[in-house]
């Protein structure tokens, strides 16, 4: 089957929405590469948008999956449960950054686990109010489209949107945007839209992820939680991008003092299989009554054998340390040539969870238009990267954490040339 030939089916049979970002389709892929149906090859430095920091049909995980693949594949976990979503639950809690008693739910998509976060805090606080942040990325369903802080594509012609959430600054170097004015923005939200005792959570990505990868500065959580405890608000963590060894801990929230209440995760808990969770406080995840979360494929047993050998993987291939052992690489690659790119060129990082913004050099203004020619050119040589921020003027790296040094430079060779040119 050939690109061009599926490229025009694919029109006449799927609505333009579901947006596609390739004009190749994949055939196979293997930790850091994937196959397209022409055979071409190509470094994967998307990673199926960060889902796979464990690569490509990881062994370990294949494995997994097949054995409870001729066991079962389906018994709906609240009707007939089973064993393995109890010890993936209690490694999490025992993984998660939460001190004292904590308890994991299950789900299937990252904006299901946002979902379920803010019924779970309602249900706790007895509050309606959700505060978010501008540039946020929390998924495409109705209430998770409304809490991104971007409009277009994400929520563009589906409203009416859902009652009682608000959104704040992030902080932002590049827009000039400081912990102190973010802080502020919050606590204008208390005076002027909704009053601090009817916000039942803050809602934030520890690093903003389609927002450009922007890092929270340890001052802002310091000052959200100080927030928090005061009015009786729980602070969420939206780790569905970051978690799982991406910024080089398990969870990003690790790189902080304080704790969140709450933290949803999914992508590369699943290493390529849809699974997704909320792990919190005891107390807090015990407010739904029972039947009050769940779905008929949440915690799918497939998906759960799959996150039990990513847990095993992470620890054993001691990615964590790998992840900030190549994104140090990286960053020092791109500090090396950024003088030699045509755009003024602005390097944040956090482990392997790295992003360069392409500002126009004369004006300074976001370039997408040179980000975008950057990952096509990326491409056209046989590495996959990917855009991001509310500019799009953003190329975020999201390797397997497990990728081999030999390809990572070879990856490192190529952004040189097409950065530099
Ligand atoms: C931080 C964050 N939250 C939620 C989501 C939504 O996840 P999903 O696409 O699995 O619904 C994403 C997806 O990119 C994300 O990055």
């Amino acid at each position: 089957m050939k690109n061009s030939e599926l490229n025009q089916r694919r029109q006449a049979a799927t609505p333009r929405g579901v947006g596609v970002m390739c004009d190749f389709y994949a055939e196979r892929a293997e930790n850091s590469t994937l196959w397209d149906v022409e055979g071409r090859e190509f470094i994967d430095f998307a990673a199926g948008i960060a889902v796979l920091n464990t690569g490509h049909r990881h062994p370990k995980i294949v494995a997994a999956v097949r054995e409870q693949l001729d066991r079962f594949t389906h018994t709906a976990y609240q009707v007939v449960p089973y064993g393995s979503y109890v010890t993936l639950s209690e490694r999490i809690n025992a993984l998660a950054p939460i001190d004292g008693d904590a308890k994991t739910a299950f789900f299937t998509t990252g904006a299901e686990a946002v979902e379920n976060a803010v019924k779970i805090a309602r249900a706790y606080t007895r509050r309606p109010g959700v505060i978010a942040f501008n540039a946020a990325f929390h998924g495409r369903t109705l209430l998770t489209m409304t809490l991104t802080g971007k409009v277009a594509p994400y929520s563009t012609g589906f409203g009416p949107f859902p009652g009682s959430i608000f959104h704040a600054l992030y902080p932002n170097e590049q827009d000039g945007i400081t912990v102190e004015q973010a802080l502020e923005s919050v606590e204008r939200l208390m005076r002027t839209d909704i009053a601090a005792d009817q916000v039942a959570a803050i809602l934030l990505e520890p690093v903003q992820g389609e927002g450009g990868f922007h890092i929270a500065p340890p001052a802002f959580i310091h000052g959200l939680r100080k927030l928090c405890n005061e009015h009786g608000i729980l602070l969420i963590a939206d780790e569905v991008q970051t978690g799982f060894a991406r910024t080089g801990k398990l969870f990003a929230m690790e790189h902080y003092a304080e704790q969140a209440d709450l933290i949803t995760m999914a992508k590369s808990l699943g290493g390529g299989f849809p699974i997704s969770g909320v792990v919190g406080r005891a107390e807090v995840m015990d407010a739904p009554a029972p039947g009050g979360l769940g779905g008929t494929y949440a915690g799918n047993p497939l998906a759960v054998a799959a996150a039990l050998a990513v847990l095993d993987v992470i620890e054993e291939e001691h990615l964590c340390q790998r992840a900030r052992r190549l994104g140090n690489a990286l960053v020092d690659t791109l500090e090396q040539i950024k003088g030699r790119c045509p755009a003024r060129v602005a390097i944040r990082a956090q482990g392997s969870m790295v992003a360069a913004e392409f500002n126009d050099p004369s004006t300074g203004k976001p370039s997408a238009e040179i980000a975008r020619q950057c990952q096509k050119s990326a491409l056209d040589a046989g590495l996959l990267l990917l855009t991001c921020g509310v500019h799009g003027n953003v190329i975020r790296f999201l390797y397997p954490l497990t990728i081999p040094d030999e390809q990572f430079n070879q990856a490192l060779n190529i952004l040189t040339r097409v950065l530099t040119r």
